[in-house]
């Protein structure tokens, strides 16, 4: 295996394919290729609906879900516009319009959880400690905008504490800190793979998709995870820490100024 220093990683493809080598980490990855017209037509005989993303990417930019309706009909949306065609045809003509000049990936849709109607994802948060031993240092849940389909922050998405995002699914709180429980362990499980080959890593960011069955599903790995996304939460506490760990890492430092002469 060959072992990789930098500190960060951009492709969602080659972070894919460093989950799929794990057999435990394997079956929470949502089936995914790299997008052209026969796995987008392959994908969506097979799913239904899939989620088109660039391979590099942030904040949820220009990241497309798509769906096969009956009769042959397609669906699309992206950010708030949402198109219907009578054909596969008319489908990838517009769809290649819609996306941006880069690579993308195929991703089967997960039918997320819903809060109050809306959409939600969760974003788990390990980093290494002043020891070297990963922790997870927070989790929270993220609320889509009601006319959109992704739940970035920075795509109008709401932070908020995850108990309160699950509570309508596990009633029982007992029950409730055993999943949360579980998804740190995810996350962390996550961490220790990353390790194996990119020993550099110091951070991770997990977006985690949860299903009606409760299935958690690992949507995507961020290197470079954002601790100020914790600062939304009432309780500082996920935010101190997270912070803390980051700017041991050497981010978000503020640099002392000097006098220019
Ligand atoms: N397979 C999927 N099924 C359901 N929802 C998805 C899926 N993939 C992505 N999403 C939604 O779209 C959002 C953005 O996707 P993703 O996290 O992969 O890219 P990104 O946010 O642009 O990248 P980054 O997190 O690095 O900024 C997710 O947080 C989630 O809400
Ligand atoms: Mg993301």
């Amino acid at each position: 295996m060959k072992i990789i220093r930098s500190r960060t990683l951009g492709s969602k493809w080659i972070k894919t394919k460093i989950l799929l080598r794990n057999k435990i980490l394997r079956t929470f990855v949502p089936h995914t290729r790299l997008y052209n017209e026969l796995n987008l037509l392959y994908m969506l005989n097979k799913h239904n609906m899939v989620y088109v993303k660039p391979v590099i990417g942030t904040f949820g930019q220009g990241v497309i879900r798509v769906k096969k309706l009956s009769a042959g009909r397609y669906n699309y949306q992206i950010g708030t516009v949402s198109k219907t065609f009578n054909s596969y045809r008319e489908l990838v003509h517009s769809l290649n319009k819609a996306k941006l000049n880069r690579n993308y990936l195929i991703q089967k849709g997960i039918r997320l959880l819903t809060y109050r109607g809306r959409i939600f994802d969760i974003r788990v948060m390990v980093q290494k400690n002043a020891s070297d031993y990963w922790e997870a240092t927070g989790y929270i849940g993220r609320v889509a905008h009601p006319q959109k389909i992704v739940t970035n922050f920075h795509n109008s998405g709401k932070p908020l504490p995850l108990e309160t995002l699950l509570g309508a699914h596990i009633k029982e709180a007992e029950k409730k800190k055993n999943y949360i429980d579980q998804l740190v362990r995810l996350g962390n499980e996550i961490a220790q793979q990353f390790s194996r080959s990119h020993p550099g890593y110091k951070e991770i960011g997990v977006d985690i998709g949860v299903d009606s069955t409760l299935k958690p599903w690992i949507l995507e790995v961020n290197t470079s995870p954002d601790p100020f996304i914790f600062n939304q939460l009432k309780d500082k506490r996920m935010f101190y820490k997270a912070l803390r760990l980051a700017r041991l890492h050497g981010r978000f430092i503020a640099r002392k100024r000097t006098k220019r002469r």
